[in-house]
């Protein structure tokens, strides 16, 4: 493709539900403890979506904070990406339903599903669309419901995950802006789809009494085989855009990576040999909100003075498919 124009981040915001629910609260639903949750994840709370409160709902507040904090006006935006694995329905995409909640039309609206990697994947499409010139004003949003699929009764899933969203504005670049997205990696493995999944509401199992009974509708994920790709897959697309731009973990002010677990947080961060002052983390207030950990992580580090304009910082995920992906860019 021939690179027209640069894309660069002009406006971030997030939206995260009232309702907190603890590790002590999990504790009477499950057979789990505060001990083990904080040891194993590093998670001590999340955020629950209200029952009236559907995806597109979380997106649209924080759209609304990413066009606030961006230099552009709502009219300006000529597409909007959502990344998500519980939007609204099966369809119509939620994407189309942020675009009528925000009271514009007649340019593409459309969701992607890669998982945890959603957002990056997001970023990525909105980078070429702005390079080649076809976009200029681009809003990627990443935004998870996951606590309406997700099995209470299971303690393996059910401490991990949280509610939430996060959007950015991704927008054509002035010749003369420092900011820039430098370069974007996403890959897939499909070998191991079947390591976290919702079986049934598909079309490989439609939804029926049986599946409904069976909790089939609910994640369902084989934690321990993630946790060992998630490690070798992040650290891959890493090393992938930093070898080439030329650039290694030393041009790094900040790397921000999926909140899926501590220690996989911290196991890529010393496979990258990066000072983990340098390293991002809200896990143990919000935990695992699937596409939603990046964005939201970005706007919070942003909104608290850490990221500054014209920092490096270098974005890494992993997510069901199994997907994985990063992004380098300059604030
Ligand atoms: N409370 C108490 N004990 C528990 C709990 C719990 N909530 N969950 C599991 N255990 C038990 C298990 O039953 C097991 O007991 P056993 O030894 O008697 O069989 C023991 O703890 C150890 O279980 P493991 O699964 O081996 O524990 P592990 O250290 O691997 O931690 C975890 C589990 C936290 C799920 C970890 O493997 C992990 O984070 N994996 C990555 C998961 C992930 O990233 N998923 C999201 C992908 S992104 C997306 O697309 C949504």
């Amino acid at each position: 493709m021939i690179v027209k124009y640069n894309a660069k981040i002009s406006g971030t915001g997030r939206y995260l539900p009232e309702k907190i629910l603890t590790n002590k609260d999990l504790e009477k639903i499950v057979d789990t403890s505060d001990e083990w949750i904080v040891t194993r994840t590093g998670m001590k709370e999340r955020r629950i979506a209200a029952d009236d409160q559907a995806a597109s709902d979380l997106a649209y507040e924080a759209s609304l904070q990413a066009i606030q904090s961006s230099p552009i006006r709502s009219k300006d935006i000529d597409m909007i990406i959502c990344a998500t694995i519980s939007a609204d329905h099966a369809f119509p995409s939620t994407a189309c339903i942020v675009q009528q909640k925000l009271g514009l039309k007649n340019f593409p609206a459309f969701d992607i599903s890669a998982g945890c990697t959603g957002w990056v994947y997001a970023a990525n499409i909105a980078k070429q669309y702005i390079e080649n010139g076809a976009a200029e004003n681009i809003l990627v949003i990443g935004v998870e419901t996951l606590s309406k699929i997700t099995n209470y009764e299971d303690r393996n899933t059910c401490v991990l995950f949280g509610d939430g969203a996060g959007a950015t504005i991704i927008s054509r670049a002035e010749a003369k802006d420092i900011s820039q997205l430098i370069d974007a990696d996403i890959s897939a493995d499909g070998t191991h789809n079947e390591l976290l999944i919702q079986r049934a509401g598909g079309s490989r199992m439609p939804a029926s009494q049986k599946t409904v009974k069976e909790n089939l509708h609910t994640v369902q994920m084989e934690g321990n085989k993630i946790f060992k790709l998630a490690v070798k897959s992040m650290y891959q697309a890493c090393h992938t855009v930093l070898k080439r731009n030329h650039m290694d973990v030393q041009s790094i002010d900040w790397l921000i990576t999926h909140q899926a677990n501590m220690r996989i947080i911290q196991a890529l961060g010393n496979k990258l040999k990066i000072d983990e002052k340098k390293v991002i983390v809200n896990i143990e207030k919000y935990a695992n909100t699937s596409a939603a950990t990046i964005p939201i992580a970005l706007d919070e580090a942003i909104r608290n003075n850490k990221i500054r304009h014209g920092d490096i910082v270098l974005l890494a995920s992993f997510g069901a498919g199994l997907t994985s992906g990063s992004l380098l860019f300059r604030l």
